[in-house]
C-alpha cells in the first residue's frame, strides 16, 4: 500500500500527478484555508504533508499526528515549524531554497522602483479622474540611480539584489550576521559595514533575514530613528522584521520617505494606519509569485517529500537531527 500524503493548499496539476506516483495523495484543490482542527482532521493517517508557510507545525499539532514522518514546507521561510519539535518526534522537515532568489530579487526591485518612483500613487491619482495635466513638480520622487543600497541580510537573495543594483550604479553597503567571503562581496561590489552604519548611510534599506527571535523587529523604533531622512524601506522577508506600529510612525513623521512592503506582521491582516499612508507601497506577500517560480517552488517541495519518504535523506533537510524512528 502506498504512504498518504496531504498537500495542505491548491498546487499545480503536474505536482501533484508526480506524487501520485509514489503516494496516496489527498489535495486541497479548492484551496480552502484549514483552521488547525481540520488540518489534523486532514492530516490522520498520513506520512508525509506539503504544507505552505500559513500552516503552523508545532508540538501540539506533532502530538496529535503520530504518523507524520515528513513536513515539506512550500516556502524558504520556515518560521511557520518549530523544527526543533519535528526534530524530537521524528519528523523531517524541508523548504525550498534557491529556486526562488532570482523571483523575489526581481521583486524587491519591483517594490524599490515603485515606491521611490511613485508608481502606485500615481496610477491611483490617474485611475481616479484627478489628472489635470503636466505640471513640474507632480509626484516628485527619490532617484534610485547613485544612491546608497542597504542590504540587511546578505544571504542568497540579499546577493541577487545587490547585483542588481549595478545597473543603477549604486554604492551597495550590507550587514549580516557573517561577513562574505571577499569573493562574495567582490561579485556584489558591496561593502561590510555595522549594522548603525548601514542604517544611518542607507538611501535604500532592504530586509532579507529570516525570521527567528533574534530578528523579531529587528528594525524598530530605534533603528528607524536612526535611518537617513528621505530614506526608503523595503520589506519582501517576513512579517515581524518590522515593528510595524513604529515604521507608521516613521513614515508619517520621518524620517522615512517611503517604503515598499511585501511581508506585515499578522498576515493577512494589515496596520490600518499603513494603508492610510500614500507613501507606502503595499502587496500581499508575493515576491516569488511568478508562475515559473511559484511551480518550482512546488516540485521542490514534492521531490524533497519523495525523497524523505522513499529514502529518508531529502535534499532540503532542514533538520538532520530528526530521530528516525
Ligand atoms: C516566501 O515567503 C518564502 O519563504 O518562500
Amino acid at each position: 500500500m502506498k504512504p498518504k500524503v496531504l498537500v495542505t493548499r491548491e498546487v499545480f496539476d503536474d505536482v501533484l500527478a508526480y506524487l501520485a506516483g509514489f503516494f496516496e495523495v489527498a489535495s486541497n484543490q479548492a484551496d480552502l484555508p484549514m483552521d488547525r482542527e481540520t488540518l489534523v482532521r486532514n492530516l490522520a493517517g498520513m506520512s508525509g504533508v506539503m504544507t505552505t508557510l500559513v500552516d503552523r507545525v508545532d508540538a501540539d499539532l506533532l502530538a496529535v499526528c503520530p504518523t507524520l514522518k515528513a513536513v515539506c514546507n512550500i516556502a524558504v521561510g520556515f518560521n511557520n515549524i518549530d523544527l526543533a519539535a519535528c526534530a524530537r518526534a521524528g519528523v523531517m522537515v524541508t523548504n525550498t531554497p534557491g529556486v526562488l532568489d532570482d523571483s523575489t530579487a526581481d521583486f524587491t526591485w519591483a517594490l524599490i522602483l515603485a515606491t521611490a518612483r511613485r508608481v502606485v500613487e500615481s496610477d491611483a491619482h490617474l485611475r481616479a479622474g484627478q489628472w489635470q495635466g503636466w505640471y513640474l513638480k507632480q509626484f516628485l520622487g527619490t532617484d534610485v540611480h547613485h544612491a546608497t543600497l542597504g542590504i540587511l541580510g546578505m544571504g542568497r537573495i540579499g546577493r541577487k539584489v545587490a547585483r542588481r543594483a549595478a545597473g543603477f550604479d549604486m554604492t551597495v553597503l550590507y550587514h549580516n550576521a557573517r561577513q562574505a567571503s571577499a569573493e562574495v562581496e567582490r561579485a556584489c561590489n558591496a561593502t561590510f559595514v555595522s549594522k548603525e552604519a548601514l542604517l544611518a548611510q542607507a538611501d535604500i534599506l532592504c530586509l532579507h533575514v529570516p525570521y527567528t527571535p533574534e530578528t523579531h523587529h529587528i528594525i524598530g523604533r530605534p533603528e528607524l530613528a536612526m535611518m537617513k531622512p528621505g530614506a526608503i524601506l523595503i520589506n519582501a522577508a517576513r512579517g515581524g522584521v518590522v515593528d510595524d506600529a513604529a515604521l507608521v510612525k516613521a513614515l508619517a513623521g520621518g524620517p522615512l520617505a517611503g517604503a515598499g512592503l511585501d511581508v506585515f506582521e499578522n498576515e493577512p491582516a494589515l496596520n490600518p494606519a499603513l494603508v492610510a499612508l500614500a507613501n507606502v507601497v503595499l502587496t500581499p506577500h508575493i515576491a516569488s509569485s511568478s508562475a515559473a517560480t511559484r511551480h518550482g517552488m512546488a516540485m521542490l517541495a514534492a521531490h524533497n517529500l519523495v525523497a524523505a519518504l522513499t529514502t529518508g535523506k531529502p535534499p532540503n533537510l532542514l533538520n538532520p537531527e530528526y530521530r528516525q524512528t
